[in-house]
């Protein structure tokens, strides 16, 4: 089920993380700071400490309410430290401190260190630190570094400009194949890797994987019609990947019905590209015109189209939203761009 809805509250909340105080007070008041604070729990999870949430005066106790660790903050302040890493300017910690007694300063620092694992818990929930996509593959267990591939570098290279942004990303394959309970590393991947972003991960096969910023949708990426409406409905998106069936078919219509749904700026990326050699899948060992790599190939040309044809650079729409490509070892990054720049003149192409 296609449910836009779902993001009401986080896309503008995500939108306004990193304004300024007066624009993110009037987004926190408009979405009402309980459904704002609703947010914010979800993405922290639980923690056996006392939170408490202050906005216009007003303050709601969470998480552990009759805990004797109370960890207090501006409700802004905690959504610009959750979504956008800033410092908070307003955090206030308080904790029973124990006795000094007979064991002196030692014994009073040691029964106070009892108490600060959770708070720091609650704390680095509440700032989560920038992690390496490697590192973050490995723990949230999607193969895309380490076992089979090795793609993490490349992403981290191209995503490097949209890491901060809110952006809406959408995955073809979540994994696990038939068992619902399995798969979804990457969606939690890119859901933590992208601190604002929106998480999407298409599958044939019903899937049971969640996140506070992860969607997940039913449905067959040989359907072209879908695929659209499920554009139409979620999109725009700044980053679709496809890690569905590699069939080369599959890939192809996949890409032609997707990539007017990615925003300019945006980047369409395909994974496992040695199925294009491969004709069980439908490749070819060349990769030739019918296959997935064939089909990225004439992208190359197609950047370039402004010195084959008209040289005001006609091109055809597809050529003209074609900004870049880039090829690694299996996998491709289309860029979503104009390319409309002028090809060299008709008296330059005959002077030899
Ligand atoms: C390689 S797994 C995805 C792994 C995941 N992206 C990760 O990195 O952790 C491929 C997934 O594609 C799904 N799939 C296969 N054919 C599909 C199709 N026609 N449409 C949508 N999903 C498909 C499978 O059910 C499987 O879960």
């Amino acid at each position: 089920m296609l449910d836009a809805a779902r993001w009401t509250v986080l896309a503008p909340l995500l939108q306004a993380a990193t304004a300024g105080p007066d624009l993110l007070d009037a987004t926190i008041r408009g979405l009402t700071p309980g459904a704002v604070a609703e947010e914010v729990l979800k993405e922290i999870g639980e923690h056996d400490v006392r939170l408490d949430l202050t906005f216009d005066g007003v303050t709601t106790s969470h998480l552990l309410a009759g805990a004797d660790v109370v960890v207090s903050l501006d409700l802004a302040d905690a959504v610009r430290g959750l979504y956008a890493g800033q410092p908070w300017s307003s955090l206030a910690v308080s904790t029973p401190d124990p006795e000094i007694d007979e064991r002196g300063v030692q014994g009073w620092f040691a029964a106070r260190k009892g108490l600060a694992p959770s708070v720091q818990g609650l704390l680095s929930a509440l700032r989560p630190v920038r992690r390496d996509l490697g590192e973050l593959a490995v723990e949230l267990g999607t193969d895309k570094w380490g076992d089979l591939h090795w793609y993490t570098q490349h992403y981290e290279r191209h995503f490097a400009r949209l890491r901060t942004e809110p952006v809406r990303v959408l995955e073809i394959g979540i994994g696990g194949w038939d068992d619902p309970d399995s798969g979804g590393g990457s969606l939690r991947m890119w859901q933590r890797f992208f601190p604002r972003g929106l998480v999407h991960g298409l599958d044939i096969a019903r899937k049971n994987v969640s996140g506070p910023r992860i969607m997940t949708v039913r449905g067959d990426q040989s359907d072209a019609e879908f695929l659209d409406r499920l554009g139409r409905e979620l999109g725009p998106f700044d980053v679709v990947i496809d890690d569905g069936s590699h069939f080369n078919d599959h890939v192809r219509t996949s890409f032609h019905a997707l990539f007017p749904h990615v925003r300019p700026g945006g980047l369409y990326v395909v994974e496992d590209l040695q199925t294009a050699y491969w004709p069980g899948w439908g490749g070819h060992p060349e990769g030739t015109d019918g296959t997935s790599i064939g089909m990225l190939k004439s992208f190359v040309d197609g950047l370039n189209h402004a010195e084959v044809g008209d040289p005001r650079g006609t091109g055809t729409s597809l050529q003209r939203t074609i900004s870049g490509i880039s090829f690694h070892h299996n996998i491709a990054f289309v860029e979503k761009g104009l390319n409309a720049e002028e090809g060299g003149p008709e008296f330059l192409r005959t002077f030899y």
